[in-house]
């Protein structure tokens, strides 16, 4: 099986407002630094996507290709730049990917096809009364038995992913995550343990928490 990775980096990082949020550092690294080297010695090749005009970073082991305005967009031309039959797309957002994540996740899409990095939800949810209103107000629980926080690094055959990417394009539909692209399609997905490690640096909190990880996660 050849498996190749890919990174979705070329978003412009609105909600942290630093610039391209993938080459924001932290412990003296870039996100999409870490995210490629966590992912290098477990695949044949690493493709980023990357914001139109940015350059790959030298000390970056990959290909790049243009990203696209969405994230879906992104990962369908990553999709179509390689010839891999496994692949293992994880946000360059996500710097702190444990081997052991990958490894189950590789075993995993064995067997089941498809599979996801998540964790059971730990929180009480609740869906606010009024959406979009300036002011918030608790509307329904949810109860969050059975409940998971789905993670990258997601893993799939190439070609099964390729066609559920290339359906909802014709479809106008849109999706947070390429797991659930498949899942549309009635496909099964199997559901990997992720990691707390592996939260999304979005906002300025979570920039903060990846500044605090770094050195340890470094040491
Ligand atoms: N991404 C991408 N192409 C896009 C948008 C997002 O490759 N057009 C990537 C991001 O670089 C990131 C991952 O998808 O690694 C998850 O996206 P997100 O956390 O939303 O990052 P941004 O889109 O950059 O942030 P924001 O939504 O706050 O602008
Ligand atoms: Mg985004």
């Amino acid at each position: 099986m050849k498996v190749a990775a890919l990174i979705p980096a070329a978003g412009s990082g609105t909600r942290l407002g630093l610039g391209p949020k993938a080459l924001v550092k932290v412990g003296g690294r870039t996100l999409l630094a870490r995210s490629a080297a966590a992912l290098a010695p477990h695949v044949a090749e690493v493709l980023v996507a990357l914001p139109p005009g940015e350059e790959l970073p030298a000390d970056i082991p990959a290909r790049a290709v243009v990203g696209r305005a969405t994230r879906q967009a992104s990962v369908l031309a990553l999709l179509r730049a390689t010839d891999a039959d496994t692949v293992l797309i994880h946000d360059a957002a996500r710097p702190f990917l444990p081997p052991g994540v990958i490894q189950a996740l590789l075993a995993a899409v064995q067997t089941t096809g498809a599979a996801t990095a998540a964790l059971p939800v730990a929180d009480t949810l609740v869906r606010a009364a009024h959406p979009r209103a300036a002011a918030q107000h608790w509307g329904t629980l949810t109860p969050r038995e059975g409940l998971w926080a789905v993670q990258t690094p997601q893993a799939f055959r190439r070609l099964a992913l390729l066609a559920a990417h290339e359906a909802a394009l014709s479809d106008g539909y849109a999706a947070t995550d390429d797991a659930g692209l498949l899942a549309r399609l009635g496909q099964a997905v199997a559901l990997v343990p992720g990691d707390a490690r592996l939260f999304k640096v979005t906002t300025p909190g979570d920039l903060a928490l990846a500044q605090a990880l770094a050195p340890v996660w470094d040491a």
